[in-house]
């Protein structure tokens, strides 16, 4: 049985409180919600007739106003899949065990069962299993909730404040809008999500069934407990699907903060005279590309080279850049973007990169390292040098660490857990000291709830 200690015993409180809070701004902000309803409707009425980009503008500000998220079916089929999958995978082993031990008790529940680290805290006798179970859940919605209207937030104020444009992928007709297509994308998901559960559970990874002497040791371990690890074309339809169910509709905005250091890399360039089309990006380790569709939506006459090491999510990729060409092309349905600058596919490793010395101006890299052993990390950053051009950035985008977002530390391990065998080292490490010894400066940082973007220069000869 848990104990509480004085300590220990203000968290529910101040957890209280701060729901308090959260729910006096909720019914506030409902309260508002008739008034502005009706304002934002006629200006929607204005804008439908005048331009279909406008109107999504539009919407989208609406959205905003109204402080939701924007409500697409596929965030919010993703939001609650992610919240029931997390949830589950969290707190069910332990509350199973809370509840079979109360039943043993003779279901005498004030004897504490061990749903989770509050129960002692909310007064023994308290609240039943079930209803621990019920004020975890409720608990958690708001917290996550409230983290991806933050992060929303912050998403739509750099659209506002130029630094990107809209996503493109929130129009309506984004087949990801299509209830079909997340329909089967989501029992895969819920097909997958099972699988992992169970091999999570038994702590047993699933071999990978491919070898060849492409591919290193480290990566051919199944992240995640991932089916098939980076080695399928299962694993690549699935992975876009799966993160944001995981990080609950909030990845692609999270993802987008890597344009902000390359929108202050553009505006420099264009001082001294340089257009995008006088530059090339490489993405190392761009999984199925969906975020260099972003790339390419702020840049579409950039030249860039799409890289990963796996063959299946570089097809996925090249899936991903067809269909933002086939809706974002002069002409076609959300037409109005010159796509002139040409994109290729390598199949290549971030610590052996296949290609020329000083060949890019800009090396993105999102959501690698943490997958990396440390010294692999070292031989990536030497690449990144290697390959940019004097002058040129690095832009790496990765989890928070230790120390980001204080009231995380003492949890932020716990991702670890998910067959992520660098990833303790990973929150740990000084990735500018890495970036330093190779030759780089550091530049900027940004954080955006569970990611943070940081960018290096390499100085001019
Ligand atoms: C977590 S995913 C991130 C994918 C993508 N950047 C994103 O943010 O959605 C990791 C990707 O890194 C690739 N990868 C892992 N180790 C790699 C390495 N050493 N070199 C190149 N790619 C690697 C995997 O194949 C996979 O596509």
């Amino acid at each position: 049985m848990r104990t509480s200690t004085p300590s220990s015993a203000a968290a529910p409180a101040e957890t209280t409180q701060k729901d308090n809070a959260t729910m006096t701004s909720l019914a506030h902000d409902l309260h508002s919600l008739s008034f502005r309803l009706r304002a934002n409707l006629s200006a929607w009425h204005e804008h439908k007739g005048t331009n279909r980009r406008i109107s999504r503008y539009s919407l989208h500000l609406t959205a905003r106003r109204l402080r939701l998220p924007e409500w697409r079916f596929s965030h919010s089929m993703q939001a609650v899949t992610g919240l029931i999958a997390h949830h589950l995978s969290e707190t069910l082993p332990s509350s199973l065990t809370g509840l079979s031990s109360s039943w043993a008790e003779g279901g005498d529940s004030s004897s504490g069962g061990g749903a989770n680290g509050n129960d002692g805290l909310q007064g023994a006798g308290a609240k039943t299993p079930l209803q621990r179970i019920l004020s975890d859940v409720g608990r958690e919605l708001l917290n996550r909730v409230n983290e991806s209207l933050a992060t929303f937030e912050q998403d739509y104020d750099n659209v506002r404040g130029d630094m990107y444009p809209m996503p493109w992928d929130m129009a309506p007709i984004h087949r990801q809008n299509n209830p079909l297509f997340m329909l089967a994308r989501t029992a895969q998901s819920v097909e997958e999500f099972v699988a992992t559960l169970r091999r999570r559970v038994r702590g047993q990874a699933q071999p990978v069934w491919l070898s060849s002497s492409l591919y290193p040791q480290y990566y051919t371990k199944t992240y995640h407990y991932q089916t098939d690890g980076w080695l399928s074309d299962r694993s690549a339809r699935i992975y876009e699907h799966n993160t944001e169910v995981l990080f609950l509709g909030r990845q692609d905005a999270m993802q987008r903060t890597s344009l902000l250091p390359i929108a202050s890399y553009m505006r420099e360039a264009a001082l001294a005279g340089r257009s995008p089309r006088d530059m090339k990006l490489l993405e190392v380790a761009a999984g199925t590309g969906r975020f260099h569709t972003f790339i390419k939506d702020a840049y579409p006459e950039m030249p860039s080279v799409v890289s990963d090491l796996s063959p299946f999510y570089l097809a996925r990729a090249r899936n991903n850049l067809n269909y933002w060409r086939a809706l974002r092309q002069p002409g076609r349905r959300l037409g109005g973007v010159d796509d002139t600058g040409v994109t290729r596919f390598l199949q290549t490793a971030a610590e052996q990169i296949d290609g020329p010395d000083q060949e890019y101006d800009l090396v993105v890299c999102v959501y690698l390292f943490h997958e990396l052993p440390e010294a692999i990390r070292r031989r990536a950053a030497t690449e990144f040098f290697r390959v940019l051009k004097p002058g040129g950035m690095v832009v790496l985008t990765d989890s928070v660490q230790l120390g980001d977002r204080p009231s995380w530390d003492k949890s932020i391990g716990l991702f670890g857990d998910f067959n992520e065998p660098y990833y303790r080292n990973y929150v740990s490490c000084d990735l500018g000291a890495i970036f330093e010894e190779v030759g780089f400066m550091c530049d900027t940082k940004y954080l955006c709830s569970a990611t943070k973007t940081l960018s290096f220069r390499k100085p001019l000869e």
